[in-house]
């Protein structure tokens, strides 16, 4: 069955904004999606001054989603201090495209974890991380699993409620998922968790168990 998408991701996909690469970034980041295999990358320049980005391009090497949900979010991002860069949710940057098929609102995820990476790239570099989202903490796993989504749904697996606990011991994490193993989506949520938990530092493994009941 084709693919539905609205008159903005037409028009962000057929002729998307801020497309490339600067040279010399302040911060850059390439995150890609297991599931899908797309990927996007982003480099940003930072105000020095006013903490405020002055400048942000990307490039994509995936879907039409792909393409429109990073055009749309380097439109908003740019000019934002970083702090409230930071605070870009994708539901914001969906909202803007006026909406995405639900089995394409991981498009939208990659998008904004792509600019948290970068912004965290550039404060590493300055000495300006207060919290580092890459340490293996219980409250980083769940900001990982609050970027995966059930495409059955189109939303994350926190706010659904579908994680009955998670937790990790010497870098292996555990996740217990209120589903079946024959969920529609197991294979493709269980993929996003690993990727998403992996790159926290010290990460050795991730398990993810089914629950049924
Ligand atoms: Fe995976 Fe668009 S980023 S289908």
């Amino acid at each position: 069955m084709a693919i539905e998408y609205t008159k903005q991701v037409i028009k962000h996909f057929s002729n998307p904004r801020n497309v490339g690469e600067i040279k010399n970034p302040d911060g850059k980041s390439m995150e890609g999606n297991p599931a899908c295999g797309d990927m996007v990358s982003l480099t940003i320049k930072v105000d020095g001054k006013t903490k405020k980005i002055s400048d942000i391009k990307f490039k994509s090497y995936g879907c039409a989603s792909n393409i429109a949900t990073a055009s749309v979010l380097t439109e908003f991002a740019k000019g934002k201090k970083i702090d409230d860069a930071k605070e870009i949710t994708w539901k914001q940057v969906m909202d803007k495209l006026g909406g995405l098929p639900k089995i394409k609102i991981h498009c939208s995820v990659l998008a904004v974890d792509t600019l948290k990476s970068a912004i965290t790239d550039y404060e590493r570099k300055n000495g300006l991380l207060k919290e580092d989202p890459d340490v293996l903490s219980e409250k980083n796993i769940k900001l990982r699993l609050k970027s995966v989504v059930n495409p059955a749904t189109g939303a994350d697996l926190i706010s659904s409620n579908m994680v009955s606990s998670y937790f990790q011991k010497d870098g292996k994490i555990v996740v217990n998922l209120k589903i079946c193993k024959d969920h529609e989506y197991a294979e493709n949520i269980e993929e996003e968790i690993e990727e998403h938990v992996s790159t926290l530092n010290g990460f050795k493994s991730a398990k993810v168990k089914y629950s049924c009941k």
